[in-house]
């Protein structure tokens, strides 16, 4: 298989998790559904947690992020898959003035079918008289829009946002889950460092892998390179300096990074507790490893003051 291939093919597993933990009642998503079938093997409790942390860590600070600017920004997920956060933002009257989801096109071409013949995707990213334009790889709504292209080539990058409407002077937050790792790190510099050059003001939240030179690190990626997917970026998920200083060096002048077992003690309380009696855990052991190998960094830059420095994990 492609190398590329490989990577592509981790939006499967993505999704597939995120089905099984909301089946499970971790968290509410009326969309996994139409977006991925269901998966066919069990997934261990450690796993489903994980998830739920991760999901309900980058919601909280996207939400902030919206409130902040009262909706009068823009949303620009990098490496989106079949993520759902645009049609629950939208169910929440929190949806941005401009949503724009990027990825390879044989990802965005699945994602154009499928919202096209399910009533319930199309409804929602419909201009008011119902005109969507769409063909096989990308698809504009009056407020969501979804493009294929290399996240490596930013020249392509830059010409489909453009086609998107994306406002520069307009406050943007990017989104990455689980998508720097798949790339060389220079090209990830060039694409942070592209963010900031052209963005006047901006938020960046990042999730992935830490600590990956340690032998749980290891585990991780003999277990990708087993299903012939290299992670060329591994070397900036090395620690929370190397997380940090990825963001330092490309021009952001604040980051933070927080390793997900910090995160998961921020989430609020009584929905832990809920979602910690859904499953019996065997090993606590196991999911605070598999907590602190993941972490949310967070960057940003606001030379308008509109308070990103106040988006934070704080309960
Ligand atoms: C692990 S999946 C995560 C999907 C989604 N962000 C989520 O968390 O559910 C990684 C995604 O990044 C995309 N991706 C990785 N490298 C990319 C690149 N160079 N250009 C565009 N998309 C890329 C893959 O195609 C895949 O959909």
């Amino acid at each position: 298989m492609a190398s590329d291939d490989a990577v592509i093919s981790t939006n499967d597993d993505a999704s597939q998790c995120k089905r099984y933990a909301v089946e499970k009642g971790y968290w509410t998503d009326p969309y996994i559904s139409l977006l991925t079938g269901r998966p066919s093997n069990i997934h261990t409790p450690e796993i489903n947690r994980g998830y739920y942390a991760r999901v309900k860590g980058i919601r909280l600070l996207v939400e902030q992020f919206l409130r902040m600017t009262q909706c009068e920004c823009q949303i620009v997920n990098l490496g989106a898959g079949f993520d759902t956060t645009f049609w629950i933002l939208k169910d929440q009257n929190l949806a941005p003035k401009s949503f724009v989801e990027v990825d390879f096109p044989t990802v965005t071409a699945k994602k154009c079918h499928f919202i096209k013949s399910r009533k319930s995707l199309l409804q929602k990213v419909a201009n008011e008289d119902g005109d969507i334009k769409i063909d096989k790889y990308d698809l504009h709504g009056s407020n969501y829009h979804l493009v294929g292209a290399n996240l490596r080539n930013i020249n392509e990058l830059d010409a489909k946002l453009k086609l998107c409407g994306v406002d520069r002077n307009l406050p943007t937050l990017f989104l990455a889950e689980c998508v720097l790792i798949y790339m060389e790190v220079n090209h990830s510099a060039t694409l942070l460092q592209w963010i900031t050059d052209n963005f006047m003001s901006t938020f960046f939240i990042n999730y992935e892998q830490v600590h990956m030179s340690d032998k749980f690190g290891q585990i991780m990626i003999d277990n990708l390179k087993s299903r012939q997917c290299s992670l060329p970026g591994v070397m900036a998920c090395i620690s929370v300096q190397s997380q940090t200083e990825r963001f330092l060096n490309t021009g952001w002048p604040y980051a933070d990074v927080l390793e997900m077992n910090h995160v998961y003690e921020c989430l609020p309380r009584a929905d832990i507790h809920r979602i910690e009696n859904l499953e019996f855990l065997d090993e606590r052991e196991l999911l605070d490893q598999l907590l602190a190998h993941y972490c949310i960094g967070y960057a940003y830059k606001d030379p308008n003051s509109i308070g990103f420095h106040k988006i934070n994990f704080s309960p």
